[in-house]
């Protein structure tokens, strides 16, 4: 018996997180959360339109400059932050109730990468706040990261798409350099990109989740795992154990990049 198992059973939880194949050396299993929701993400919540941009000059979609004349690429912690908060690049920001920004820890060695906030990411401004994230959590958990500490946790949008669509194309577009120098800033030694979503956009690709997990990619000359998106995972026990081969993996890989 572990020391987690006293408290999954007081918690009605399962051990969900088991690996058929990990070696002795690899991460503790976490606890997953068995509850499934239909959605991480749903109704509008902001009602008063904000003005956007009418043509975005494609030198910021791009991000070069906008008004003060600084490029995104150039900016610091805080500016990128007061920057992404202010954005009207593309619709997204009509609807949302607060921008997205990321949380953790800035120089972290691990980055984790998901799709867009969710109705909660939208009211509370934190990515993964809702079941999507207690699963999250509990993955973290299993390779001894932890949000607050030594972690950081983005978003590929930084806004929320309204009604839980996907992402358009030209948001994707449009939010990139943002995410781009999050990344630069931060110099993780790994991410882990969480569905399909993430994953395409960061690598450039539109191949299958299940075509692009159990291999190395690069983004931005960082080294990328590719994993399912915890809200998948939620309605899909089975995959669980694929993704816990995934975070195998990844602190495999975490490991031996740091020597
Ligand atoms: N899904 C995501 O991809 N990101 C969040 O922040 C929440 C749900």
């Amino acid at each position: 018996m572990s020391w987690h198992d006293p408290l999954l059973e007081e918690l009605g939880i399962g051990p969900l997180w088991v690996s058929r194949t990990a070696a002795s050396a690899q991460p503790q299993p976490a606890a997953g959360v068995t509850e499934p929701v239909a959605s991480v993400r749903a109704a509008p919540a902001r009602e008063l339109p904000r003005p956007v941009a009418a043509a975005a000059p494609l030198v910021r979609a791009l991000g070069q400059a906008d008004e003060s004349g600084e490029p995104i690429a150039a900016l610091g912690w805080d500016a990128l932050e007061q920057r992404v908060s202010q954005c009207t690049l593309c619709t997204l920001c009509e609807k949302r109730t607060q921008t997205v920004f990321g949380v953790g820890d800035r120089n972290a060695n691990w980055m984790l990468i998901g799709e867009a906030p969710g109705e909660n990411e939208d009211k509370q401004g934190e990515p993964f706040v809702g079941q999507a994230g207690k699963l999250l959590d509990n993955m973290l958990q299993a390779l001894a990261l932890q949000r607050d500490r030594n972690v950081f946790i983005a978003n590929v949008l930084k806004c929320r798409p309204p009604g839980n669509r996907n992402p358009e194309p030209v948001e994707v577009e449009r939010c990139a350099p943002y995410l781009q120098r999050q990344v630069a800033l931060v110099q993780p030694k790994l991410i882990v990109a969480m569905g399909r979503f993430a994953a395409q956009s960061l690598l450039k690709t539109t191949a299958s989740i299940a075509s692009l997990r159990g291999r190395l990619h690069e983004y931005e000359n960082v080294p990328v795992i590719v994993t399912y998106h915890p809200a998948y995972l939620l309605r899909s026990l089975p995959d669980k154990a694929k993704a816990w081969t995934d975070l195998c993996l990844a602190k495999a890989t975490f490991d031996k990049l740091s020597g």
